[in-house]
């Protein structure tokens, strides 16, 4: 018996499963999925299957030719969830589970029809990465696992069904729907997904769809246009797209996260639609994953800077195409500083800045941070500069091609770059990164002439006509430069020169609101209060929330502002948040 992943039950020496069949009836009413998956095993076996779970009913269990297969709960771990045990009689090749899930279900989120865009009807979407599949659907969750699955979902007649799978077909009868989905490739258990609303969806291209509220769909198609071009810009990069569609759904404001590569259906933030496309690299990032995540997988949360680190240089790679060099420079510049920022905050943990990290005991949403990202991006670089860009780009191609449809391990990556960059890992000293805390002195870095500008002002107030041509990512860079000296900063005058509080760049907007709350600019804080209660993106809540928790005069209010706020926000934002107003 082997456990290969701290965060699952999955024991390796029992049958895998290899496809899932999955049937769930929505129910709005009581917040709860009533459900039975059928899993086939890759190989007939018997004894006991560990399976994971969080917070599941189970109902009742049995083989696929309707033999009883008796089975055991665990207790609920905090981390892991409980360990759900079958013993299977001779020659199982496949169980089925009927069970329901909790209306705390950690990967759902059920909202009111206040808090969609229309305000009419309720919406229901999941987010499973790293570990909450197993809250929708008892599986071995662990992305060493690889599934196909089928899935009917029964809804509400007047609210469309998307899944992160190939659309099968659509049946109404009387108040219901049954939506039927396929996914034909397999896919590790955290890119399950699906969302239920009052959807319209837009095409905007041969593969690409967007897909929204009615009444966003219209800014949704303008933000993200440049999707076709995208997927080509990329496909020539890194080879074929291997997933047939690219569609995606922005998401009501509560999604905790940018994005979510779930594949054929992307979920976005609808932060990104500033109006300007100033920020599709989030789109970009969501795409690249396409190769690097969703074909090249992460073997467990603790090589999950294969799945991010890869995903943000080849998102580089794609802006770099589409808005030229010197819009990249800035993009590395933010993610250093954000890098810096959270190897600050891991001063006491210096173990989860490695980029192979250990978690044994250790949640994945608690040890997220822009770590695997920047890290996982500036070791590319860095191995990229050593080789050369032609060099790399036919290294790239061949680890994609050779991973394809597998989940692999740091120590994976390592063999294969040894033998196809023969000495390069012992050139920039690799154990360093990997296995060691901080950032490496021989980190590649880039700059660029906008960059040595902006340096240079310092937390001096550009100049207006310079100011009028600045991109959102000068200003964001800018005021994150002013916000390390707070109190040099005159936020008022910056306020009426620059209309930065009605900015419509959410980037741009929370760095200057996070600025004037470290600044005790008091106009701040009710604008930044104002957006807490609007959004659930943690990457907003985040420094938000922590500015707010520096001042004393200004702790109250966080934690008033998360008190009305946190129903609405998504589970792990919650728990997030909760972690920050009692950090100490
Ligand atoms: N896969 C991640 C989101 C994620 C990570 C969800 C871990 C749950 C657990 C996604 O691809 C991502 O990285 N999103 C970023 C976008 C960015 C780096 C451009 C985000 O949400 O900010
Ligand atoms: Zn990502």
């Amino acid at each position: 018996m082997a456990r290969l992943d701290p965060h699952s039950y999955c024991d390796d020496a029992q049958p895998q499963t290899d496809t899932v069949d999955w049937v769930a009836r929505v129910d709005f009413a009581s917040k709860t999925l009533t459900a039975v998956a059928t899993l086939t095993f890759a190989r007939s076996g018997s004894g006991p299957l560990d399976l994971d779970t969080r917070g599941l009913t189970i109902d009742r269990a049995e083989t696929l030719d309707g033999r009883v297969v008796p089975f055991v709960v665990h207790t609920e771990d905090a981390v892991l969830g409980a360990r759900l045990t079958l013993t299977l009689p001779e020659g199982t090749a496949g169980v089925r589970v009927a069970y329901r899930t909790s209306p705390e279900a950690s990967a759902l989120q059920w909202l009111e029809a206040a808090q969609t865009h229309g305000g009419v009807h309720p919406f229901l979407f999941s987010q499973c990465q790293a570990i909450h599949a197993r809250s929708v659907l008892p599986l071995q969750d662990t992305p060493r696992v690889r599934v196909r699955y089928t899935a009917a979902l029964t809804v509400p007649a007047q609210l469309k069904a998307l899944m992160a799978a190939a659309f099968v077909s659509r049946e109404v009868d009387g108040d219901l729907a049954v939506e039927r989905w396929q996914m034909p490739q397999s896919i590790p258990p955290y890119l399950f997904a699906f969302a239920v609303g009052d959807l319209a969806g837009r095409e905007l291209g041969p593969r690409c769809r967007v897909w929204a509220e009615p009444g966003v769909i219209d800014r949704a198609a303008f933000e993200f246009a440049g999707a076709d071009a995208m997927l080509t810009t990329a496909e020539a990069l890194f080879g074929p797209y291997p997933w047939d569609r690219f569609d995606f759904l922005t998401m009501p404001p509560s999604f905790p996260y940018g994005g979510m590569e779930n594949p054929r259906l992307t979920f976005l933030t609808p932060t990104l639609l500033a109006g300007d496309r100033s920020l599709v690299n989030v789109l970009a990032h969501e795409l690249a994953h396409s190769w690097t995540g969703n074909l090249v997988t992460n073997a467990n949360a603790e090589h999950f800077w294969l799945n991010e680190g890869f995903t943000v240089y080849a998102e580089r790679r794609i802006q770099e195409v589409l808005e030229g060099a010197e819009r990249g420079a800035l993009s590395e510049a933010l993610g250093r500083e954000s890098l810096d920022e959270a190897i600050k905050g891991f001063k006491a943990r210096p173990a989860l800045t490695h980029l192979r990290t250990d978690l044994t005991g250790i949640d994945p949403d608690d040890a997220y941070s822009q770590v695997p990202y920047e890290k996982g991006y500036l070791f590319l670089k860095t191995l990229e500069r050593y080789v050369g860009r032609p060099a790399f780009d036919v290294y790239l191609r061949r680890y994609i091609e050779t991973f394809a449809f597998r989940s692999i391990t740091t120590d994976d990556f390592v063999r294969f770059t040894r033998a196809a960059l023969p000495g390069a890992l012992e050139a920039i000293d690799a154990p360093a990164w990997i296995e060691g805390p901080g950032v490496p002195s021989n980190a590649a870095s880039g700059g660029s002439a906008r960059l040595d500008a902006l340096r240079a002002l310092g937390t001096t107030p550009p100049a207006d006509a310079v100011a009028g041509a600045w991109s959102p990512a000068e200003w964001q860079l800018w005021l994150q430069q002013c916000a390390r000296t707070p109190d040099d900063v005159d936020c008022a005058a910056l306020d009426a020169r620059f209309d930065l509080s009605v900015s419509g760049n959410f980037e741009v907007l929370v760095a200057w609101l996070e600025l004037g709350v470290l600044a005790g600019y008091v106009p701040a804080v009710p604008r930044a209060c104002q957006l807490l209660s609007q959004v659930g993106r943690m990457k907003y809540l985040r420094p938000l929330y922590k500015a707010l928790m520096v001042r004393p005069e200004t702790r109250a209010v966080a934690r008033s502002t998360f008190e009305a706020c946190a129903p609405a926000y998504h589970p792990i934002a919650r728990q997030v948040v909760r972690g920050l107003l009692s950090a100490p």
